[in-house]
């Protein structure tokens, strides 16, 4: 099995390659190729992956190369894990929002939509690319914002599933909580990407016993600090949101506290600094542990299990039912069915069917239509460009919504990436 990680010089990958080395029997990857046009640090990224390999026996072959289409050339999938602009731009992103009295933040509000513009077109092209070498390949985008980014996939044609790790960093932690086997929980995962709600925590299973009430009554507080949500919100729901909502149910708060204090951008690059140090050890072969202070805990396995249930023979691989984000077809009865949903789905070769999904209180539903309208317009402004539709998706975002706002940010978006959208 021939896997091609697009954006393999991240400081993300030793993660991927550790769990492709601790799961190689769920997926047994025979080669494995590093893209990335970065080629000094493709080759650092590289050979800390071959020690890795190396360390834990694994048989693989990796290579790497800057040349994608040689790359992705004969993959059975291939995973897009990239940030055009890199931390300068997130740094951006989570800084010229504020001055608006807008939240900062790389994938929701006026920030995600700036990363949406500059990332839509380039993932577009490589999976053109992709699409002419391999035709057969699995996308599996990891690049966010992933719901706008699948979309964009997906309404092209591409074999294409979005990921996230914020279900199975959930499944883990309640697992740890409930002292359960995380392949025990089972999740009623529902939402948007980076807008979702647990409804549910299931035994053994989609139709297991609901353990949600029970991890409420002992743990809220645990889970309230987790998403840094007042515990109050957790006994009032009933369930457990994402620590997404959080710039939503607390948005002004969190406006405040990211005016007083350094950006995630400048911590995650920082923290980069010393990964990469780390990385050209030569004595370095596993994962190191300031890897863990990173957002993307588990995606490795999220990925491992996605892709061997859709490359598997259907006898074995990674669990059958996963999160993922996919064409809604019905499955939120008031969205579109082209629009891209992140729930449960089954998996296998032929790509994800999600499980039906009960009634929804307008509570969360209001929501997920609002932001899912912002979404299918922010599509649009990456397609075709143009000032009136970024006005237009920033207009229709629920944390911005004024129109003097959507002004003041359309106007410093584009101000801020003119090096990365030709159009403005
Ligand atoms: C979580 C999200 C990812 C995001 C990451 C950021 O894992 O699910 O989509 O990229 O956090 O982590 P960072 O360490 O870069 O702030
Ligand atoms: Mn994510």
């Amino acid at each position: 099995m021939k896997l091609a990680v697009v954006g393999g010089g991240s400081t993300y990958t030793p993660e991927l390659i550790d769990g492709f080395a601790r799961l190689r029997d769920t997926l047994p990857v025979s080669e494995l190729v590093l893209i990335d046009p970065a080629a000094e640090r493709l080759e650092l990224i590289g050979g800390l992956a071959r020690r890795i390999f190396a360390r834990q026996g694994h048989p693989g072959r990796i290579t790497t190369t800057s040349d994608l289409d040689a790359g992705v050339e004969g993959a059975d999938a291939v995973l897009i894990q990239l940030r055009v602009g890199g931390q300068a731009a997130r740094l951006r992103d989570e800084t010229w929002p504020l001055e608006c009295g807008c939240v900062g933040q790389e994938t929701t509000g006026a920030g995600g939509l700036a990363k949406a513009l500059r990332t839509v077109p380039v993932v577009l092209d490589i999976a053109e690319r992709v699409r002419r070498a391999s035709p057969d390949a699995w996308i599996i985008d990891f690049t966010n914002p992933v719901g706008i980014v699948t979309r964009a996939l997906l309404r092209a044609g591409h074999k294409a599933v979005g990921l996230c790790n914020v279900a199975i960093g959930f499944q883990r932690k309640f697992a740890a909580l409930l002292d359960l086997a995380p392949a025990d929980i089972h999740l009623d995962h529902v939402g948007l990407n980076h807008l979702t709600w647990e409804l549910g925590v299931r035994r053994g299973g989609p139709d297991g016993e609901d353990l949600l009430p029970r991890l409420l009554d002992g743990h809220a507080e645990a889970i309230a600090a987790d998403i840094r949500l007042p515990r109050a919100v957790l006994d009032r729901l009933g369930v457990v949101p994402s620590y997404y909502l959080r710039y939503f149910y607390a948005h002004d708060e969190v406006v405040r506290e990211l005016a007083a204090k350094p950006s995630r951008a400048a911590e995650v690059a920082a923290m980069e600094r010393e990964l990469l140090a780390l990385y050209g050890d030569p004595a370095l072969d596993e994962k190191p542990a300031l890897l863990a202070r990173r957002g993307g805990a588990f995606y490795s396995e999220a990925a491992v299990d996605l892709a061997a249930a859709l490359l598997g023979d259907g006898n074995g691989g990674g669990p059958a039912v996963q999160v993922v984000n996919t064409l809604n077809n019905g499955t939120l009865p008031f969205l579109p069915d082209d629009a891209v949903v992140e729930v449960q789905a089954r998996v296998d070769g032929s790509g994800p069917r999600p499980l039906a999904v009960p009634a929804l209180d307008p509570l969360y539903a209001g929501l997920i239509a609002h932001v899912t309208a912002y979404e299918d317009l922010a599509l649009d402004a990456a397609l075709r460009g143009g000032r009136e539709r970024v006005f237009r998706a920033l207009l229709a975002h629920p944390l911005v919504g004024q129109t003097d706002r959507a002004e003041g940010l359309a106007d410093r978006l584009l101000a801020h990436n003119k090096e990365h959208l030709p159009w403005a």
